[in-house]
């Protein structure tokens, strides 16, 4: 397989062409790392290899839990092909922990656990824990707004159907995620998906799940292991990568 043309230069990635293919694509992952949209902006070496080979690890474990994903096989250390999909312009984020802009938008206590406690029972034994998946409009631009599903609906970014999926596939692959990432003794704090559609209109799982889309906490002293390094400045986000990259290498995740 020969790589063609750039079809896209995101910020963290780039897609390209597959010579006289029309199914694949080449997805490169990039060193370059920004936050707060593009404000900051710096290069970590090895990082787009580290989210290139975290990323190919996940979405394998989740194609063996039987979640359809746009992975088919690696094609360099920082490189993957995946199927081509016509992208689904909706950001998912599932919240298992209070952090990032929740703790500011609703004044929640960081680090405090999301749980749901059934009404007209006995809160002490009613006690769950239900993920929150919220909803984010892709548009650089405006700052990737949070939406509802009502605005999803009206304005047409994904019909009932689709949405019902991306919110069923978002729960099921946290539960994998949780497991996943508990098994190198980290907290899935929270995460953010995207979705696309193949040319049968299935939805599949796509861009990347890796530290950098993704709050990860140490379980025994809630220390991170994510992109929040990098966004506030507070420690190596290179050195967390090559961290959870031997964590998942030196474990018996398959
Ligand atoms: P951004 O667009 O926010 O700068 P990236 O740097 O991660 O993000 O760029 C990767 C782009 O590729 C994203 O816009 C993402 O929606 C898109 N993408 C991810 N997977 C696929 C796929 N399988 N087919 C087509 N586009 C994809
Ligand atoms: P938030 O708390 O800043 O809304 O982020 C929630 C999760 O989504 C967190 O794990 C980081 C991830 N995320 C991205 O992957 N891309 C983004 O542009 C943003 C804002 C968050
Ligand atoms: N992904 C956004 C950016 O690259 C924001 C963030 O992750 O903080 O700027």
């Amino acid at each position: 397989m020969t790589k063609g043309e750039l079809i896209y230069n995101g910020k963290s990635k780039s897609i390209y062409k597959i010579e006289g293919e029309q199914h694949h694509v080449i997805q490169t992952f990039k060193d370059d790392v920004t936050a707060f949209n593009g404000e900051k902006h710096e290069e970590i070496p090895n990082k787009g290899y580290f989210c290139n080979q975290i990323s190919a690890s996940i979405f394998r474990y989740l194609e063996a839990k039987g979640i359809k994903t746009h992975f088919v096989l690696p094609y360099s250390g920082y490189e993957m092909i995946v199927k081509k999909l016509e992208m689904i312009p909706i950001e998912v984020v599932v919240r298992n922990v209070a952090a990032g802009s929740l703790t500011r938008r609703l004044g929640l206590e960081r680090g405090k656990k999301i749980v749901f406690v059934a009404t007209g029972s006995d809160p002490n034994t009613h006690i769950q824990e239900v993920p929150i998946v919220e909803y984010y409009y892709k548009n650089d631009e405006l700052g990737d707004p949070l939406i509802n599903d009502n605005h999803i609906l009206t304005f047409g970014l994904a019909d009932q159907s689709t949405l019902y999926s991306i919110n069923h596939l978002a729960r099921h692959i946290n539960t994998f995620l949780k497991e996943y990432f508990k098994n190198i003794n980290l907290i899935l704090v929270d995460f953010k998906l995207e979705f696309g559609k193949d040319k049968k209109s299935d939805i599949i799982l796509a861009d990347d799940i890796n530290p950098e889309g993704c709050r990860l906490w140490d379980m025994d002293t809630n220390v991170s292991y994510d992109k929040d390094l990098f966004r506030t400045g507070d420690g190596d986000f290179g050195l967390a990568l090559e961290e959870v990259y031997k964590k998942i290498n030196f474990s018996s995740i398959p």
